[in-house]
């Protein structure tokens, strides 16, 4: 039986670290804040935020959620975003992705201050990632790094193949899984022969976007399967594709219309040694990650 590796758990411990840390600073008069700027009304969105709010009550951190309307300009966002580089008590700034289109998003990514940018989505840090300078690394790859490590999971050695190359997931896992000594292999939708690499991998992180992508011809018995994908189906054909005879998802799609399959087809975990499970795996780790994070960004900016 594959070993399970549980994302509650797993950011559970995290966030007790992050509180642990957090009641530290508390002694020194210091706590982090995190602002989190959610436009208009995406409703994915706004339950991703609330998590993320509520994470840092648990945690201990203070927050402040700006919500400004659909309507907002570019120029807005950026003045908030200067507003907020220039308080000593905020020490993370996220956007919610995705903004509304009139919204320039990579200008205002670019404008908030590396030292605070508690996604780790700003060109510095991911040149810091990259150069294995401390930085702050982006939170769906660095909670990768924590589940491996958490599960006792070795990386040294194993040959591990990212399938994705986004600038927010596949690429600096690439780059977190090299700096613990893994042999890595990035691979993309113009990779020619993608089983007969996948096929190679110790380590497998699927990054992909697409339900069910990985399946079992493209994996090695015995290999650690990481599934980042949280893709939502709701046909009756998908869903049989997936989970024909699972009955506890069948419950599930009975009673919401659809459910979530990773990038990993589910007949392939059975295959593995260990995998995430979706949902309940790497997803959690994101805001765990989020708490870790902006703890990490007033520690460092105040040389501690
Ligand atoms: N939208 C979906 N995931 C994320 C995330 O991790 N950070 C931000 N800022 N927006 C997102």
């Amino acid at each position: 039986m594959p070993q399970i590796l549980d994302g509650a758990a797993i950011a559970a411990a995290i966030k007790q670290d992050a509180k642990i840390e957090v009641e530290q600073l508390a002694a020194q008069g210091i706590q982090p804040g995190l602002a989190v700027i959610l436009v208009g009304h995406v409703a994915a969105s706004e339950i991703y935020v609330r998590n993320k709010v509520q994470s840092c009550a648990e945690v201990g951190l203070h927050s402040e959620l700006i919500t400004p309307p659909e309507s907002v300009t570019t120029e807005e966002m950026l003045a908030l975003v200067a507003q907020l580089n220039a308080r000593d008590e905020i020490d993370g700034i996220l956007i919610q992705l995705p903004l509304p289109a009139h919204v320039d998003a990579k200008r205002l990514l670019d404008a908030i201050a590396p030292e605070k940018d508690a996604d780790g989505f700003h060109p510095i840090n991911a040149g810091r990632v990259q150069s294995g300078r401390p930085a702050l690394a982006p939170c769906t790859p660095a909670g990768v790094i924590e589940m491996l490590k958490r599960s006792k999971i070795e990386i040294a050695g194993k040959h591990a193949v990212v399938v994705g190359r986004s600038d927010i997931v596949g690429k600096p896992a690439a780059m977190l899984l090299l700096h613990e000594n893994a042999t890595v292999t990035l691979c993309h939708s113009k990779t020619k022969d993608l089983a007969a690499i996948t096929r190679q991998a110790d380590i497998l992180v699927a990054a992909i976007g697409r339900p069910g992508f990985i399946t079992s011809e493209m994996v090695k018995p015995g290999a650690t399967l990481v599934d980042v994908g949280i893709n939502r189906i709701n046909t009756r054909e998908e869903f049989d594709r997936f989970f024909k005879g699972n009955e506890k998802r069948e419950a599930a799609f009975a009673k919401r219309g659809s459910v979530i399959v990773g990038d990993i087809h589910p007949a392939a975990f059975e295959l593995s040694s260990a995998y995430t499970p979706v949902p309940g795996g790497v997803g959690l780790l994101t805001v765990a990650m989020l708490m870790a994070n902006t703890v990490r960004a007033a520690k460092l900016r105040r040389g501690l």
